[in-house]
Formats: C-alpha cells, sequence, structure tokens
C-alpha cells in the first residue's frame, strides 16, 4: 500500500540511509530465493548486472558463499549485456567483471553462466541474441533480475528510444553514457560504441526486478523513472509497467523525489528549522518573488497554509528566513578578526586559523572552492591544499606523450651541455619508448604513472600559485589505494588512512573544507570521503579537534540547494576570474574530458555558471547582488562520526 508520502510514486520505492545497508537487502533476498530453491532441489535463474551499483551486492553474496554455505551449484546466470568488440579478457569487459567480482569466488558451475558475447561476428549477431533468449526461456524465465541505472535513464544498454517490447539486440551507446565510462576505459575515445544487451522486453519477463541507485548523480533520473509517465524516452520507467519491481535507492539518489523535495505537497510536515527554511526559500523561486514580498495568500495557495498556522504570519515568517539567509553571507570565510561573529557563518577567534583543503583529485578543490581559497590565503590564514590521490589515471596518454617528446628533443634543440651522469633527453626517451610499449588494456607502467602523477602536480603548483597558496603547504597522498587499483576497483587500506589521519593531526586544522558525501560510494570522490570519515573517528577524541568547524563544497557539478548553504562566500568579478584562469591550468583533465557534443560545457564553464547562477538565486531572493558565490554547508562532528 502506498502512503500519503509515496503518492507521486509509480515505482514502490525504498530509501536507505546507505547503500551497503541496501545492497546487503538485495542480496539477502536472493541469497533466501536461492536456499528455498536449492531446498526444493529447482535451479534459481538470476539477471545480473554489472558497474558500481552491485558491487556490494556481489560482495555480500560472496560472504555468505564463504562464511554461511550459501551455494550456486543450481544457479544460472544471465548477464544483461556486454560491450561489442571488446575481447573477453579485456579489463573492462563484463566478462572479466563478473568473474573477478562473482562467479570465480563462488561455486558456481561455469557452464551455468551466461554474459552476451562481444566478439562474435556481427553477421552471427541476430542468432547469437535469438538464441539468448530461447536460453532464458528453455531455463524456464528470470527468478529475480537485478539492475542499475544509466544517467540517460538506460536499463542494461537499453538507450532511450527503446521499446518496451525491444528484446537481446545490438545497439549502439548514447554518448552520455560513454562519457560516463570514460574513466573507466582510460579516455573516451577508447570506449566501445556498440553493446549487445537484453531488451526491456526481456528485462519486463523475469519474475521480480529490483533497480538500485547510489549517488547524487542518479537523483533526477531515478525521479524521473518513478514519477513520470512511462514513455521510451526513458527506458527505466518502462518498469512501471512490470507486476512486481522495487526500488532501492540511497539518501542522496532520494532527493529528487516529491516526498523529499517538496514534502508539504504531499503530507504533513514536521516543521523543522531546516524544513522552515526550505519551505519559505523554495516559496520565494516558485511565485518568483524576493522573500520579503511573499504574501499570506502565496503560501496558502501553494499548499504552505500548514506552515503558517504554525509560525506565521506570512511578515514573521519572511523576516526570520531572510535574516537567516542574509546571515549565510560571509566575505571572510575563515572569520572576521575583532568583529562580533553572533551571526557570521564562521567565528572571529581563533585568527589567522590554519585550514586544510582536502580535494580526492588535483583539482577539485581550486574547480570547485578557488574564490574561497584565495581569500582564506589573502586574509592571513595558513591554507594547506590536500591531495588524497594522484589522479593519475586520469591523464590521457597522448599528453605524457607529447611532454615526453618535448624532452627528449629539449637539450639537442636548446643547445645545453650534456651532463656526463645525466642526460634528460635520454630519461624521455626510455620512458616514451615504456609509454609506447605499454599495453592501454592493462593499465600503464609505474614509471608512466609517475610522469602522468607529476604533470597533475605541476598543474596543482600553477593553479594554487595564482590563487596565492604557499607551495610548502601543498599535500599530495598518493594513497596506495589508487595507485594499487583501479576504477570501481579500489580497496582502502590501513596505509591510506594513516596518511590521512598523520596529515590532520600535523597541522590541526581550525578548518576542515571536504567533499564527497553525495557521491557513489566506489568513485575515487566516494572512497575518498569514506577514508575521510574514517580518519575523523580516529581523530574524533584528540582535544584540539573540539575547535574543528567541517565544512562541505558539493562537488563540480553541482551546488547545494539554497536552505542547505551554512556559508556562501560572494566572489568579485576579478576573483572569478582568477579562479577561472586557475581552472585553465588543468590541461590533462581538458584533454581528457573534452566536449563531446555541444550539449556538453567545458570544466571552465561549468563551474562559471554553477557559481553565477547562486549569486542570482541569492540576488533573486532579495539579497545583494553579487558576481559569484561559492557555498559551503557545515556539518557537525558528530554528524560525521
Ligand atoms: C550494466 C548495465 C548498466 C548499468 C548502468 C549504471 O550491466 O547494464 O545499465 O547498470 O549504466 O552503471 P553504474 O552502476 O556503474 O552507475
Amino acid at each position: 500500500m502506498t502512503t500519503e508520502a509515496e503518492q507521486f510514486e509509480r515505482i514502490i520505492t525504498e530509501v536507505f540511509v546507505d547503500s551497503l545497508i541496501a545492497a546487503t537487502k538485495v542480496a539477502g533476498e536472493i541469497a533466501d530465493l536461492i536456499r528455498a530453491r536449492n531446498k526444493e532441489k529447482k535451479n534459481t535463474v538470476l539477471g545480473l548486472a554489472t558497474g558500481s551499483t552491485p558491487l556490494p551486492v556481489y560482495r555480500e553474496l560472496v560472504r555468505q558463499h564463504r562464511e554461511e554455505n550459501l551455494s550456486f551449484r543450481n544457479v544460472y546466470t544471465f548477464n544483461l549485456d556486454e560491450y561489442y568488440g571488446l575481447d573477453t579478457d579485456h579489463p573492462e569487459s563484463y566478462h572479466q567483471f563478473m568473474w573477478q567480482r562473482l562467479f570465480s569466488q563462488v561455486d558456481i558451475p561455469k557452464g551455468h553462466v551466461h554474459l552476451p558475447s562481444g566478439t562474435i561476428q556481427r553477421s552471427d549477431v541476430f542468432q547469437f541474441c535469438d538464441g539468448y533468449e530461447e536460453k532464458i526461456e528453455s531455463l524456464g524465465g528470470l527468478d529475480y533480475q537485478i539492475l542499475g541505472i544509466g544517467r540517460t535513464g538506460h536499463i542494461g544498454f537499453n538507450e532511450p528510444g527503446s521499446s518496451k517490447d525491444s528484446k537481446t539486440r545490438l545497439v549502439s551507446l548514447d554518448a552520455l553514457t560513454r562519457r560516463d565510462a570514460a574513466r573507466d576505459f582510460l579516455g573516451e575515445v577508447n570506449v566501445p560504441r556498440y553493446a549487445i544487451t537484453m531488451g526491456v522486453g526481456t528485462i519486463l519477463q523475469a519474475r521480480k526486478v529490483v533497480l538500485m541507485a547510489w549517488g547524487q548523480g542518479k537523483a533526477e533520473v531515478v525521479r524521473q523513472a518513478v514519477e513520470e509517465p512511462p514513455s521510451e524516452h526513458l527506458p527505466a520507467g518502462l518498469l512501471q509497467e512490470h507486476p512486481d519491481v522495487r526500488l532501492f535507492i540511497d539518501d542522496p539518489a532520494s532527493d529528487q523525489l516529491t516526498r523529499f523535495k517538496i514534502p508539504w505537497l504531499v503530507g504533513p510536515v514536521d516543521w523543522q528549522h531546516r524544513t522552515i527554511r526550505k519551505a519559505v526559500l523554495w516559496l520565494s523561486g516558485k511565485v518568483n518573488k524576493p522573500i520579503l514580498k511573499l504574501r499570506d495568500s502565496d503560501y496558502n495557495e501553494h499548499g504552505l497554509g500548514e506552515l503558517l498556522t504554525e509560525v506565521g504570519p506570512a511578515y514573521d515568517l519572511n523576516i526570520k528566513v531572510f535574516n537567516q539567509t542574509q546571515h549565510t553571507i560571509s566575505g571572510w570565510p575563515g572569520g572576521k578578526p575583532d568583529a562580533d561573529d553572533t551571526n557570521r557563518p564562521e567565528r572571529a577567534k581563533p585568527f589567522p586559523k590554519r585550514v586544510l583543503v582536502l580535494a580526492s583529485e588535483p583539482d577539485e578543490d581550486i574547480l570547485c572552492m578557488g574564490g574561497t581559497i584565495h581569500r582564506l590565503n589573502n586574509q592571513g590564514n595558513q591554507v594547506h591544499l590536500a591531495y588524497l590521490t594522484s589522479g593519475n589515471l586520469a591523464v590521457p596518454d597522448g599528453m605524457a606523450r607529447q611532454i615526453l617528446s618535448l624532452m627528449s628533443v629539449m637539450e639537442g634543440e636548446l643547445g645545453v651541455k650534456k651532463s656526463e651522469t645525466f642526460s634528460l633527453g635520454q630519461v624521455a626517451e626510455v620512458l616514451l619508448e615504456e609509454l609506447q610499449s605499454s599495453d592501454e588494456d592493462s593499465g600503464d607502467l609505474k614509471s608512466i604513472r609517475q610522469v602522468k602523477s607529476l604533470l597533475r602536480r605541476n598543474e596543482v603548483w600553477n593553479a594554487s600559485a595564482s590563487l596565492k597558496t604557499d607551495r610548502k603547504n601543498l599535500h599530495f597522498l598518493d594513497l596506495p589505494f589508487y595507485e594499487k587499483g583501479r576504477y570501481r576497483a579500489f580497496h582502502p587500506e590501513k596505509e591510506d588512512l594513516g596518511k590521512l589521519v598523520s596529515l590532520f593531526r600535523e597541522i590541526e586544522p581550525h578548518q576542515i573544507y571536504f567533499t564527497g558525501g553525495l557521491v557513489d560510494p566506489v568513485s575515487v570522490s566516494g572512497v575518498s570521503f569514506g577514508l575521510f570519515k574514517q580518519a575523523i573517528q580516529a581523530i574524533s577524541k584528540d582535544k584540539w579537534v573540539k575547535d574543528t568547524h567541517f565544512w562541505s563544497y558539493r562537488g563540480i557539478a553541482q551546488e547545494w540547494p539554497l536552505f542547505e548553504i551554512d556559508m556562501a562566500v560572494p566572489l568579485s568579478p576579478d576573483e572569478l576570474n582568477l579562479k577561472i584562469d586557475a581552472s585553465f591550468q588543468y590541461h590533462s583533465q581538458r584533454q581528457q574530458f573534452p566536449l563531446c557534443d555541444a550539449a556538453y560545457k567545458e570544466i571552465w564553464q561549468q563551474i562559471d555558471e554553477l557559481n553565477r547562477d547562486t549569486a542570482k538565486a541569492y540576488d533573486s531572493l532579495g539579497m545583494a547582488e553579487y558576481e559569484a558565490i561559492e557555498a559551503f554547508k557545515r556539518f557537525k562532528l558528530e554528524k560525521l562520526i
């Protein structure tokens, strides 16, 4: 039965505080099904997915196999899809993925495993796909199908336009899907253009379907799939026609659902401080009026009559929220010395402050809060920038080649006298050969990764210098989880945690800026955030931490919604320019993620727009009009541990 809050939802949607809990529940259901079938001496037929989303499900199934005797002897599996044109032993092939993550770790007979083939001849594809469907049918159909969802709304590789009757077939991948896979393939050019996928019709025939989604990046597409009428434009929405489908999502993936985004439209609301602010700021946007011009009638006509009854009238409510919002604006992110700080987001003392800005990769900090970093520096604070990973996986080979080939001819061209023991050109030539011989599939040799790390460091040296950060305050942690791992296969260990804890204790910061709490937990940023939380836990009893404020920046693609902003740092036109100029230093990232069609923006355009839009949003609320704003949300220590 749907509750009042869920009335806008056309698919049963369960929201979990954390993806691990949700995934454990899915794994538990699958395990129960297998056990029940095993008892009846029957087979279980599973439909499986790859990608980041199902990883914790497979981890839990493997655990249950090892520790709780869950047997896969009578299990048959059919994977949703495979890239067309990739050998089965390519590290990004779904064959590799499934064997590494699940099949090789449980007792499933090899012959029970089915994946579409990425290597069959084009002329055999139709027959192969037909055979795949027949095989599923001959085993009695899929009992339980798990799914992830792509940002295009795809399930399997059924991109927008796929019909609800579609069957297993060869498809071409959407530009956004290829862009999302660019990191895995170490560059968009390496991402295959085609795939073989089960059809939407194949998926709809499974007896039970569970779709999972983690992280803020999926929130909008989840809302569309759950709340909009089914349409071929969004294949995941076609699941609404299935009689036994459920969505399991985590908190960040749920935040665009009407019951969370605009709860007063769906039912009674517990009017807490943040919800009140959320409602008033939403109303101001909805009726396009500054806060102080909102009338009782505006509240009443937009489902907020109850709020007026509890904390109205409009005049009082408006002033209260106006003042709160006004007080989030501060040009002194490190606190203003000798000022009354009663209504300022950051305290005046101590001054100057030791500030630590954390970034998972060497660009995130400046792209998201370069203006604030500049201010903190200018106002006399001691600013440290720390990069958890080297970011070398995201440097295209072409860029390393360019630098090395320049180095290899430099001595000769410039007529530099060669030293007897050391020749820059020789070193570069050896590295160039190594780069040439390194197999694109298996990743780079250590020396090449070092070159790429250096390239990213060099970008940071240049970008941060223009924002006045002292070079000795740059910390490149090069955490081992990243150096040893691959995208979606990072396993942080004690050593990673130790490095972060030591950094905290070395600096004892008064402010820590961080990010990553709302992203997919297996991404670089998600893994880094997990480590950050563990490190905070480890130091939470240290005396100095009591005096530390934790500020979160949201990320490159999104800003905090207005009601969540605790500190809004206005940037002057010059400061915004300075930040944009600094962002041009990240050449490797501009090469790695170029524009791939007219709808995409370059990184600098994205951040420029984001900061300007935040300023415009403040302006429309009736606040002062600034050129740009960077925003932060404050977290109390207790919320982080
Ligand atoms: C994978 C698949 C895709 C993914 C989707 C989400 O077999 O069929 O539909 O489920 O692209 O990918 P992740 O989980 O990596 O976000």
